[in-house]
């Protein structure tokens, strides 16, 4: 299972965390992920400058934003998927 976590701090909720969540929450049910992706909500995360902050297992990632939350699922989210099925 990997987790991740999304900030809903209000500076990332006024950046479009909810949005982001709905994208990932989407694909998670698109690719038949529910049982190996665990989304979750975090506040502040200290990681406010950029964009909507996320974490994936330990990684902190700053500056998501709605309209790259698909490539960011796709490029930093399947690819840790995919290690944590093999
Ligand atoms: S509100 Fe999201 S990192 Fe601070």
């Amino acid at each position: 299972m990997v987790t991740v976590v999304i900030c809903v701090g209000s500076s990332c909720y006024v950046r479009g965390s909810d949005q982001v969540a709905a994208t990932f929450e989407n694909l998670i049910d698109q690719e038949g992920l529910a049982d190996q992706v665990e989304l979750m909500g975090a506040f502040c995360m200290e990681e406010c400058s950029m964009g909507v902050a996320v974490r994936v297992e330990d990684k902190v990632y700053r500056g998501v934003h709605p309209e790259d939350a698909e490539a960011f699922f796709r490029d930093e989210i399947l690819s840790v998927v995919k290690k944590d099925v093999a």
